[in-house]
């Protein structure tokens, strides 16, 4: 792996999240980690840092999934892009918890950990990112009341995770 700059990054941020998939992990090497699969979520810019404009990746976490637990105690978390075509390690990541199982041998990937937080050895782009905000999404403030209902009827709302993209990692 080699680290990149954002310039240098050919990834598509729409068809990663929407067609390919990404994997988010949090956790570390001593207390462990997990890893989900997500299709919800941005990469883009958002307040600045003492370099300028700010490259933040923002994920949404259900209350129910076991990676929460990482999510909240953890101050890093990491987005893995594994390519095209990898549905089928992503499925089971995105399908098993790893309160049940062991999803990494199920899946047939593998956590590196690296800077206090881990990633996917099977990863072709890696975004490590910074914990900046966290907060859930609330039904009051939803302005389309049907996205709401269609998305929610449980009202499992997700938390939204901001964090700053401190590191890409590109597998070339
Ligand atoms: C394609 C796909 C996309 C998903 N996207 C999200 C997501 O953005 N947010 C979320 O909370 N769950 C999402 N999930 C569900 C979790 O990945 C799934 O519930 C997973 O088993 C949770 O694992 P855990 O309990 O080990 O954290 C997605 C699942 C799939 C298959």
């Amino acid at each position: 792996m080699r680290e990149i700059t954002m310039e240098e990054l050919k990834l598509n941020p729409l068809t990663a999240f929407s067609k390919d998939w990404m994997a988010l992990t949090a956790g570390n090497e001593k207390d462990g980690c997990n890893t989900m699969t997500v299709s919800w979520g941005h990469l883009g810019i958002l307040w600045d840092s003492a370099k300028g404009f700010m490259p933040t990746a923002i994920v949404y976490v259900r209350p129910q999934r076991y990676t929460k637990k990482f999510m909240d105690s953890e101050q890093f978390f990491t987005l893995s892009w594994l390519g095209s075509g990898q549905h089928k390690p992503l499925g089971v990541l995105g399908s098993r918890s790893g309160r049940d199982c062991d999803k990494y041998k199920e899946a047939g990937v593998h956590p590196v950990f690296v800077d206090g937080t881990a990633y996917l050895e099977e990863a072709k782009v890696v975004f490590v990112c910074r914990k900046i905000y966290q907060a859930p999404l609330k039904e009051e403030n939803f302005v389309d009341h049907a996205v709401c209902e269609i998305v929610y009827p449980g009202k499992d709302f997700h938390d939204v995770y901001v964090g700053e993209i401190i590191k890409i990692l590109a597998d070339e």
